[in-house]
């Protein structure tokens, strides 16, 4: 992915398009969070970093969702962590923030990673979870790229800070067997991704 000029744009979320607008439509539902927020596996491995990495810095949490990450962060002693997210869940993310008595530390920021961006704020930590499928199947990661390079400080660290694709052939016939490797064929995202990279 490139970070220059055409390549960069080519790769925006574009919230007017149908794609970007059912993808945002879909994580304004309850169903998709409560998924991710009961796999154990993930939520832990975010604790664990959080809690040892944003004590005293500021966060910005992007894709925060139901501010979950945003509360941990919060909670391990951010001083300031401003939560980015697009769909609608921002509202509730607002909501249980201030149910937990941190407003005072927590912003929720109700619109585009790419339009904070120019807030011209920076932070210690960009905090988020943008893994997809096959880890770049929602195309969240040029979001967050964005983000790092216009608001991360020069000292400042991501979480994660590193991921790994590992690629293996196999026969087209066992995607009609795996309901995952199928979803993905159809992604629309997926396959805008792609298009878009095609064009860069
Ligand atoms: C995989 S979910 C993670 C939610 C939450 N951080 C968690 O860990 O449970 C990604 C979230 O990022 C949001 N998102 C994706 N691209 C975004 C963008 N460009 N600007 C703002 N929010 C975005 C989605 O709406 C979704 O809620």
């Amino acid at each position: 992915m490139s970070k220059s000029g055409d390549a960069e744009t080519s790769l925006k979320v574009d919230a007017e398009s149908e794609v970007d607008r059912l993808f945002f439509e879909n994580y304004g539902k309850q169903s998709i969070h409560d998924e991710m927020i009961g796999d154990k596996v993930r939520v832990e491995a975010y604790r664990q970093a959080i809690s040892e990495l944003v004590s005293g810095k500021t966060v910005i949490d992007v894709g925060a969702g139901t501010g979950i990450l945003s509360i941990m962060a919060a909670e391990a002693g951010a001083s300031r962590v401003v939560a980015v997210e697009k769909s609608k869940m921002a509202l509730k993310a607002r909501a249980d923030i201030q149910k937990h008595r941190l407003a005072d530390r927590v912003e929720v920021y109700h619109g585009l990673a790419e339009d904070y961006l120019h807030s011209g704020e920076k932070a210690d930590v960009v905090l988020s979870e943008w893994m997809g499928y096959s880890l770049i199947n929602e195309n969240v990661l040029a979001s967050v790229l964005s983000v790092r390079d216009r608001c991360l400080k020069a000292d400042g660290i991501m979480i994660p800070s590193r991921a790994k694709i590992f690629i293996a052939v196999f026969e087209e016939i066992l995607v009609q067997d795996d309901p995952i490797l199928r979803e993905m064929q159809s992604s629309p995202r997926l396959n805008a991704v792609v298009e878009r990279c095609s064009k860069a």
